[in-house]
C-alpha cells in the first residue's frame, strides 16, 4: 500500500510517501523535511504561533514536491497518516486539518498517529531485520523514556523523565556555553573535538539523582550551571571549554545508559532501539553499543530527527492491524504512547 505521512508536531514540517506491504521492507518513494530552526533560533526556543504559521505555508509546497518526486498523484494513495500528538496544539491542528482536507477531497482513509510511536517504529523502517520484543530509548527535545516494546501498539513504560528531556539538557547546557538554540549537536561536536583527551578532575560533574525512578536532569543541570559559573576564567581557553562540553555530554549520556542497563537486566531484553533527535549523538550510540551482549538499532540519521516517513510507516502498520480512523479526531498535545493499543 502507498501511504502519505504528514508531520507538524513541533518545528519541522515533513511530508513523505512510502510503499509498505506485509513482510517486504517498506520503501521510501519520496520525502521532504523543512526545518524552521533559523526562525526560532533568535528566540532561544520554538515559538508555537510562528511554527504553526510556517507549517501552513510549507505543507502544500512539500506535498506537491513529494508527489512530483514520486511521479504519483493523490489518486495513487491508499492511506493518509498524520501526527495527532503529542506536540504543540496549534501545530498539530494545522497538520490534522490539512490531512483531513486531503482525505475528504480524495476519498482516502485517514489515520491519526502518535509521534512517539513513530520514533519507536522508525528503527524497524530502517532496520527491517529488527523483530519484537525490544527496548526503545526515545531521546528527543521533548521526550526521554525507555519503553518495553512487545508489538505494534503494545508499549510499557520502564522509565520516563520527571523533568527535562535529554535534548533539553543538551540544549540548555549548550546555551550556557554560548551556543544558539538548538545547541545539542553543536555541544556534541565541540565535545567530540577532544574525544581522545581525558576529562580533568576539576571539570568532572557529580553523579546526581541516579538511583531515583525515571530520569531526572534537573540536578545535573544545576551542577552544569555551577560549573560554568565557577570555571568562567578557565573556559576562555578553547580546550577547557571543549573538555567541559565533553564532561557535560558524558554526564547526560551516562544518565541515559545507567537506566538503560537496569532496564536490560530487569527485562532480559537484549535488542535495544535508540531513536529521537538525540540518538544522532555519537557518544550515546557508542555507549549503548558498549553495553554487554546488546544489539543496537538506530534509525538512519534522516529518521533520527522528526520526519514524516516514520508517521507514514506507523500508519501503515496500524492500518494493516485493522485500525480505522475518522474525521472527528482532535489534536492530542499530551498523548502517552502506552495508551496506543490498536483499536480495530
Ligand atoms: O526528535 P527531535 O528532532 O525533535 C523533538 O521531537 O524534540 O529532537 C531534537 C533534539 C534537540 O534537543 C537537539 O539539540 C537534539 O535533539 N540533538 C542532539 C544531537 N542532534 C540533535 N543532541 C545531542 N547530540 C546530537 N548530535
Ligand atoms: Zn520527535
Amino acid at each position: 500500500m502507498r501511504v502519505l505521512g504528514i508531520e507538524t508536531s513541533c518545528d519541522e514540517t515533513a511530508v513523505a510517501l512510502i510503499e509498505c506491504s506485509g513482510k517486504i521492507p517498506a520503501r521510501i518513494l519520496a520525502e521532504e523535511i523543512s526545518s524552521q530552526t533559523h526562525i526560532h533560533e533568535q528566540y532561544g526556543g520554538v515559538v508555537p504561533e510562528l511554527a504553526a504559521r510556517e507549517h501552513l505555508r510549507n505543507l502544500p509546497l512539500l506535498l506537491e514536491r513529494v508527489l512530483s518526486d514520486a511521479r504519483l498523484d493523490i489518486d495513487a494513495l491508499d492511506l493518509i497518516a498524520v501526527t495527532r500528538g503529542p506536540g504543540l496544539k496549534g501545530c498539530l491542528l494545522i497538520g490534522l486539518d490539512f490531512a483531513k482536507g486531503l482525505a475528504l477531497g480524495s476519498g482516502k482513509p485517514l489515520l491519526g498517529v502518535n509521534h512517539i510511536e513513530g520514533h519507536i517504529l522508525s528503527a524497524m523502517l530502517d532496520n527491517p531485520e529488527l523483530e519484537f520484543p525490544f527496548l526503545a530509548l526515545i531521546v528527543s527535545g521533548g521526550h526521554t523514556e525507555i519503553l518495553d516494546v512487545r508489538a505494534v501498539g503494545d508499549y510499557r513504560v520502564v522509565a520516563r523523565t520527571k523533568d527535562d528531556a535529554a535534548g533539553e539538557a543538551f540544549d540548555k547546557s549548550a546555551n550556557l556555553l554560548g551556543f544558539t538554540y538548538p545547541g545539542g549537536a553543536k555541544l556534541a561536536a565541540l565535545a567530540d573535538s577532544v574525544a581522545l583527551l581525558p576529562i580533568p578532575r576539576e571539570l568532572e560533574l557529580p553523579q546526581v539523582m541516579r538511583d531515583a525512578d525515571g530520569f531526572s536532569f534537573s540536578g545535573l543541570k544545576t551542577a552544569i550551571a555551577l560549573k560554568v559559573k565557577k570555571s568562567a576564567r578557565e573556559l576562555q581557553d578553547p580546550q577547557q571549554r571543549a573538555l567541559l562540553a565533553k564532561s557535560i555530554q558524558s554526564g547526560i549520556v551516562s544518565t541515559l545508559t545507567d537506566k538503560l542497563s537496569v532496564a536490560i537486566t530487569d527485562t532480559g531484553c537484549r535488542r535495544v532501539v535508540v531513536s529521537g533527535g538525540v540518538s544522532a549523538n555519537r557518544a550515546l550510540r557508542e555507549a549503548v553499543s558498549a553495553l554487554p551482549k546488546v544489539s543496537v538499532y538506530v534509525p538512519s540519521s534522516r529518521h533520527c530527527m522528526d520526519n514524516a516517513a516514520m508517521i507514514a510507516y506507523t500508519g501503515a502498520l496500524r492500518f494493516a492491524a485493522g485500525e480505522r480512523g475518522g474525521f472527528d479526531m482532535e489534536p492530542e498535545s499530551r498523548w502517552p504512547v502506552e495508551r496506543m493499543r490498536i483499536a480495530a
